[in-house]
């Protein structure tokens, strides 16, 4: 479905992705995971057409995406949930999320009614939204705000939805919800490209993962391969460390041993 392959870009003189490939297969969630400035929403950009690659192939389906305005890249049907949700803090979560239809409207005169259908799917998805419809989406907590991103996303129909770090900043029970909730969108059918530091989370819901370290593409394969790569552990799974000083050893060591309680 999608295939990008040696994918360079530059922001000025700062050379964010060296060589990025990647592919997505139609029904899949893959996973992009990688440290902070690692080029994970470059990446997006670039695929989302923000950010002109220069150097490397980039196919969605069969069309080239490189010289595409990103209004085109839309209409192909990949839609890019921005990093830090980016809603219209002064419009109403109902007029964000009918936002997200408004790349249809132009070709196709029964919009409204199929955008009231969409609404009722993302309500079913998200039932929250729908009592907050006409509430100013400044004032929703950071999980309302990602539900509200997701949805005015699915608003589009998209055929790969592009989420950038959609658990950023949550609540632990809210990073669940999250994940739970883009299983179910997987399940109806959606194929998803998703970003994440959370990358236990990320690979546990994905088929696929990608590492991403400075730009470049260092690892790659089945999800559940690289949550048992050694290396991957120690570098983005926050497995136990070794610590060489023993003196810091024993400090950390005490510090994490089980408290007695009283008549232990
Ligand atoms: N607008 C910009 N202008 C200049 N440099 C940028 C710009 N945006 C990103 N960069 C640089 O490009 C590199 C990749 O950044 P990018 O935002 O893609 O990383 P990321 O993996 O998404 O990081 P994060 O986890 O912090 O979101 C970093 O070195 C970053 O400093
Ligand atoms: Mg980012």
């Amino acid at each position: 479905m999608l295939k990008l392959e040696g994918i360079a870009a530059n922001y000025g003189k700062v050379q964010a992705l060296r060589s990025v490939s990647l592919e997505v297969e139609t029904g899949q969630i893959v996973t992009i995971i990688g440290a902070n400035g690692a080029g994970k929403t470059t990446t997006f950009k670039t695929i989302s057409g923000l950010v002109r690659p220069v150097a490397g192939r980039l196919e969605f389906e069969g069309h080239n995406l490189a010289n595409l305005a990103p209004e085109k890249i839309v209409e192909l049907g990949i839609i890019h949930v921005p990093e830090g949700r980016r809603l219209f803090p002064g419009l109403s979560v109902l007029d964000n999320l009918l936002l997200g239809a408004t790349s249809r409207h132009k070709k196709n005169q029964k919009w409204r009614a199929e955008a009231a259908e969409d609404l009722e799917k993302v309500y079913k998805i998200f039932p929250a939204l729908k009592l907050l419809a006409k509430r100013l989406s400044w004032t929703l907590s950071g999980g309302e705000q990602q539900m509200c991103a997701i949805g005015r996303g699915l608003m589009a129909r998209p055929r790969l939805l592009m989420l950038d770090e959609p658990s950023l900043g949550l609540a632990p029970v809210l990073v669940q919800e999250v994940f739970r909730t883009i299983v179910e969108i997987n399940r109806q059918g959606m194929t998803v490209l998703l970003n994440e530091q959370n990358a236990r989370q990320a690979l546990a819901i994905a088929s696929r993962g990608y590492v991403l370290e400075t730009g470049t593409m260092v690892l790659s394969g089945e999800a559940r391969g690289l949550l048992n790569n050694e290396q991957i552990k120690r570098a983005y799974l926050g497995s136990a460390m070794k610590i060489k000083d023993p003196d810091l050893a024993e400090v950390v060591e005490n510090s994490t041993r089980k408290i007695p309680t009283p008549g232990e």
